[in-house]
């Protein structure tokens, strides 16, 4: 079976699993990127934000949401009142796809597939992890939680369930937030943000 289960080790800890998706060959995007990069956080945090997967910066460095839309995330965290401690960072996908162009590495939207084959090491997160609520970025990142597609619009700050029976709140990408223009528009999208987020902290008791 295609994707990353071969690589996923059973009764490891975090640590462990960290560990091990330095080897994954699940799929082909680990050729191209500089490093795997798996999540931030401890173990027994309450939240668990998933995103889709690292940009060029996080790429580089290894970490996730270091770059322009983590600054965004790490904004409306503070904003929403938690603390580092409590929250857990991590991908939907867990290496960097992209299109170069010359010198420049232009972000693509990890496909179906992708999703589909990094899923085991995110399963086995949320397993060990086990957080009381899991905030979804974006679409892509609600697909890989939920196990179906759902609509941003039709379902943002509504409380679902992931199939593991984990509440599930589903919001914006923060990327999607860099590119609005108005800074209006924008400013009421960052609230949106931590509102959301703010509800899901609610959720952690
Ligand atoms: N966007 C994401 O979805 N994840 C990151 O780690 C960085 C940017």
């Amino acid at each position: 079976r295609p994707g990353a289960e071969h690589w996923v080790p059973r009764g490891a800890d975090l640590d462990g699993l960290r560990h091990a998706a330095e080897g994954c060959r699940g799929c082909e995007l680990w050729r191209d990127a500089t490093q795997v990069v798996f999540s931030r956080g401890a173990a027994d945090a309450r939240m668990m934000l998933v995103g889709e997967q690292p940009g060029d910066r996080e790429d580089q460095e290894g970490e996730p949401f270091v770059g322009p839309a983590g600054r965004v995330l790490g904004e409306a965290i503070d904003a929403a009142g938690l603390t580092e401690d409590q929250v857990y960072r991590t991908n939907a996908v867990k290496h960097f796809r992209f299109e170069r162009r010359g010198k420049r590495r232009i972000h693509e939207k990890p496909g179906m597939a992708h999703i589909a084959a990094c899923h085991p090491w995110l399963e086995q997160e949320i397993a060990l992890v086990r957080p009381a609520v899991i905030v979804a970025l974006g679409a892509t990142a609600a697909r890989a939680v939920l196990g179906s597609p759902v609509k941003i619009g039709e379902v943002r700050g509504m409380v679902l369930e992931s199939p593991d029976g984990t509440p599930t709140i589903v919001t914006t990408h923060p990327s999607g937030i860099l590119r609005i223009r108005d800074e209006d528009d924008r400013r009421r999208a960052h609230d949106g943000l931590a509102a959301d987020l703010r509800r899901a902290a609610e959720l952690i008791g």
